[in-house]
């Protein structure tokens, strides 16, 4: 089929460069789609940097300033793909100039960003995505599946942890090409925004809107080196760990735990749902597998039961390989990257959009303003 070409323009060659890059080159290969991305420009600073990259991924062109890249009339979309603190004027200046948008995720440094980034892509009427690529690991869309077939009925409780353990080192330095997360100018936030953004992005999707949270906060390394600048000390602003409990408006009690101190956790993402017919329960470190306790079985049969999540019948899998054949971590974006083009062929836009990572980031923002003030905080808008 004569596929519409989709010229991508990439901001970003790191981590989440190398991952997009990967999902334009693929999603043919595994969806049918109406358009094919084209690799036509890729951006950052340093061109000796870019230009391996670049020719690896096939990226037709390079830019160093993503003002350029904008100001391109070759190119259809903008990916962001660059720390948080960039997101903003980037998305601003992409919408104004009639860019589509995928960004990745938080949405923004804070509330108020996203708000005017939102604000932006909605006046512009382009289409827009925020890569919380989660969503589409086919355990959690089944977990969608499921609750959404009323299988759990009524919800009580969600409970989400998100674990790491790669800064307990206190010699690990802050800022710099790498390691921009630790840098509170730069990140935003810590963990709130880094981890528990997707946490809160599932449940959000799952269950539906929070009401008000209660967090608390610690850093435990109070001071570390700059990447940028051996021997020179800076305060640690950012966030190694945060709790909270949250109150959801269909009334549900939940809690979110993140933290970068979990010796021995890697990536740790797991949510455990419980209703009145039945609970679920997902790791990203099984990310193949769905547990599910359903209550409505005789009696004598009832435990948790392991789906694998490679049939047909279940979310994107028909795509790939035969059934017991698993994915990985790379197709969620190629799963992601379809769903925005089938929301182009078909006019339904995709989600999440700008405006529903706004909702994540004011949970983010209320559960920061909670360890502050040490109260609950109602989630704003
Ligand atoms: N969806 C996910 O699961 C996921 C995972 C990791 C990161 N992220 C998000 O993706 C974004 C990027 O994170 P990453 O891990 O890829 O970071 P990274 O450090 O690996 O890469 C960042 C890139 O941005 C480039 N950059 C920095 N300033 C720039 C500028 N002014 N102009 C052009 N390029 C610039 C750097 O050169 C680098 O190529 C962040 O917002 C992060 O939160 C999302």
């Amino acid at each position: 089929m004569a596929r519409k070409k989709l010229n991508i323009g990439l901001i970003g060659y790191g981590f989440m460069g190398r991952a997009h890059s990967n999902a334009y080159a693929q999603v043919n290969k595994f969806f049918d789609l109406g358009y094919e991305p084209v690799l036509k420009a890729a951006c950052a600073r340093k061109e000796d940097k870019l230009k391996p990259f670049a020719e690896n991924w096939g990226w037709e062109s390079m830019e160093s300033d993503w003002r350029k890249l904008i100001a391109r009339d070759d190119i259809d979309v903008v990916d962001i793909s660059v720390p948080n603190n960039l997101h903003r004027d980037i998305a601003v200046a992409a919408a104004q100039a009639g860019k589509m948008i995928l960004c990745e995720k938080p949405l923004a440094m804070n509330a108020a960003e996203g708000l005017e980034m939102t604000e932006a892509v909605e006046k512009a009427g382009v289409a827009n995505m925020v890569w919380f690529n989660y969503r589409r690991v086919p355990a959690i869309s089944l977990a969608k599946q499921l609750i959404d077939e009323g299988r759990l009925g009524r919800i009580f409780h969600y409970r989400a942890k998100y674990l790491q353990d790669w800064t307990i080192n206190e010699n690990v330095p802050l800022g710099g090409q790498t390691l921009w997360r630790l840098d509170i100018d730069a990140a935003g936030s810590g963990v709130t925004g880094d981890l528990l953004a997707h946490s809160i992005d599932t449940a959000i999707w799952l269950i539906g809107g929070v009401d008000k949270v209660c967090g608390m906060t610690e850093t435990f390394v109070k001071e570390r080196e700059l990447q940028d600048q051996p021997g020179v000390r800076m305060p640690v602003g950012i966030d190694d760990a945060c709790a909270f409990l949250a109150k959801f408006k269909n009334g549900a009690l939940s809690t979110f735990e993140s933290t970068r101190y979990a010796r021995g956790r890697k990536n740790q993402n797991t949510f455990e749902v419980n209703g009145e017919h039945g609970s679920l329960y997902f790791d990203l470190e099984d990310a193949h597998q769905l547990q599910y306790y359903d209550n409505r079985l005789d009696s004598h049969v009832h435990g948790w039961q392991t789906i694998l999540v490679t049939d047909f019948e279940h979310p994107y899998m028909n795509k790939y390989w035969v059934p017991g054949c698993t994915i990985g971590y790379e197709h969620t974006f190629i799963n992601a990257l379809a769903d925005f083009i089938k929301g182009l062929d078909t006019g339904v836009p995709v989600r999440p959009n700008f405006r529903d990572a706004l909702e994540t980031q004011r949970v983010c923002d209320a559960a920061l303003k909670s360890a502050k003030t040490e109260k609950w905080e109602k989630v704003q808008g």
